[in-house]
């Protein structure tokens, strides 16, 4: 038996969702390219194309929609912890918690799993940002079903509606985000799904895996990065101590891209934008400036920039804290996750790997009097 750690290059299942060609820096959607979807799509119908496999006609589209503004409101049980809970918790582990106590209500077999991954999926704007408002001792503000799923994320954390580029440049974000094979949050579901618990245990799965600074939290510390930097006359040095003391340049890096990821080509031409429009431009200059030496020198190494490099300064242009970018990660890959525990239960075989034993056999118990 071979040992694989990391499980690299282990495939636990077949799947018709996304395609990642990591030597070329591809990513598909339902076999749709992501740079046409983040061209001429939006967060709802990729959602139903990554859910249901097909890009959606107007009326399901329309119903999607309706059911995505319908689905915003909190039970009231929950809005007490979000105001209630201490102002200075990881707004992660806000999140987990507020969708386990979704999942207490929730025990009702009369839906199908898709409908609870649109009512999960609905949801986790205005977890967000009913804690965002709290922790900054802000009234809260309401959905509003006429705005646009990432739309109305903004209207709720900021209490105004989005820009026209902010619309966008949110909407392009989330979609980028949405999917991503079998990453590790991804797979904390299904190890979850696959022993029949329930969606919400599984979703509860992910969000605890995305949480980790290797996976959602990299694109708050590629930030913090960029603002330790301050110009971009400072990169070059700056990499190169990193480097040497053996850190990891944040944002870089994947276990699949051995090239530029393409999401983060995408989200650089938003991050140019959006960071001129918020007067943020001289961090997008640092990135650029980190993302030409870090690709000179780790490029070798097929070590580029990753989806996190630029999301981080995407986020924070768009009105969220630093702590809040792997929140907005997750009210994205709720989608990927649902689609692909969907997808598994089809076929469903219980995860459950193995171990090499390394230790000993056989040993003789002695009593305690003898260990002294
Ligand atoms: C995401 O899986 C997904 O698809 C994830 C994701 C998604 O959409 O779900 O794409 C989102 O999580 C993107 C990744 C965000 N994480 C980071 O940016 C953190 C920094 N990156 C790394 O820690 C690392 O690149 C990983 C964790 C992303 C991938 O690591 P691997 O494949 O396990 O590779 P490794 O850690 O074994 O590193 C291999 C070599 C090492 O050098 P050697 O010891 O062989 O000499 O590459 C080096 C590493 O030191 N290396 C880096 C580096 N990343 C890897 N060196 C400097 N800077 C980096 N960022």
């Amino acid at each position: 038996m071979e040992l694989k750690k990391g499980l690299e290059d282990i495939a636990i299942k077949e799947t018709e969702i996304t395609y990642i060609d990591g030597n070329l820096g591809r990513l598909y959607y339902r076999g749709y390219s992501i740079f046409d979807l983040a061209e001429f799509s939006n967060f709802e119908e990729t959602a139903y194309l990554i859910w249901f496999g097909k890009l959606p006609n107007s009326r399901e589209l329309k119903d999607l929609k309706e059911k995505l503004a319908e689905e915003r409101n909190l039970p009231e049980y929950v809005v007490q912890f979000i105001k209630n809970v201490r102002k200075d918790a990881n707004p992660m582990d806000v999140l987990r918690t507020a969708i386990s106590m979704l999942g207490i209500e929730d025990e009702s077999n009369k839906e199908e799993l898709w409908e609870k991954a649109v009512k999960i999926t609905s949801k986790i704007p205005t977890i967000i940002s009913f804690f965002v408002r709290t922790r900054k001792n802000l009234d809260i503000i309401e959905p509003d079903s006429s705005l646009s799923h990432a739309e109305n994320f903004l209207y709720m954390l900021k209490g105004e509606k989005p820009s026209n580029l902010e619309s966008k440049v949110m909407d392009v974000s989330l979609l980028l985000h949405m999917d991503h094979e079998m990453n590790a949050s991804t797979f904390a579901c299904l190890v979850v799904a696959s022993t029949l618990s329930d969606i919400y245990s599984s979703v509860v799965a992910g969000v605890s895996a995305l949480k980790g600074p290797l996976h959602g939290g990299a694109n708050s510390e590629a930030l913090k990065q960029f603002m330790e930097i301050g110009n971009k006359d400072n990169v070059e040095e700056y990499i190169m101590k990193k480097l040497e003391s053996g850190h990891r340049i944040m944002g870089f890096g994947h276990r699949i891209y051995k090239t530029y990821d393409p999401r983060a080509k995408i989200l650089k031409e938003y991050a140019k934008m959006i960071t001129k429009e918020k007067g943020l431009y001289n961090l997008y200059e640092v990135a650029e400036k980190v993302d030409e030496i870090g690709s000179r020198i780790l490029g070798k190494k097929g070590i580029y920039p990753n989806v996190d490099f630029y999301a981080g300064l995407v986020f924070y242009s768009l009105g969220f804290e630093p702590d809040l970018f792997p929140t907005v990660f997750a009210s994205s890959r709720i989608v990927g996750w649902t689609a692909h525990i969907m997808e598994y239960l089809k076929d469903n075989k219980l995860i459950r790997p193995k171990a090499i034993y390394k230790g000993e056999i056989g040993r003789k118990y002695i009593g305690i009097q003898e260990r002294e």
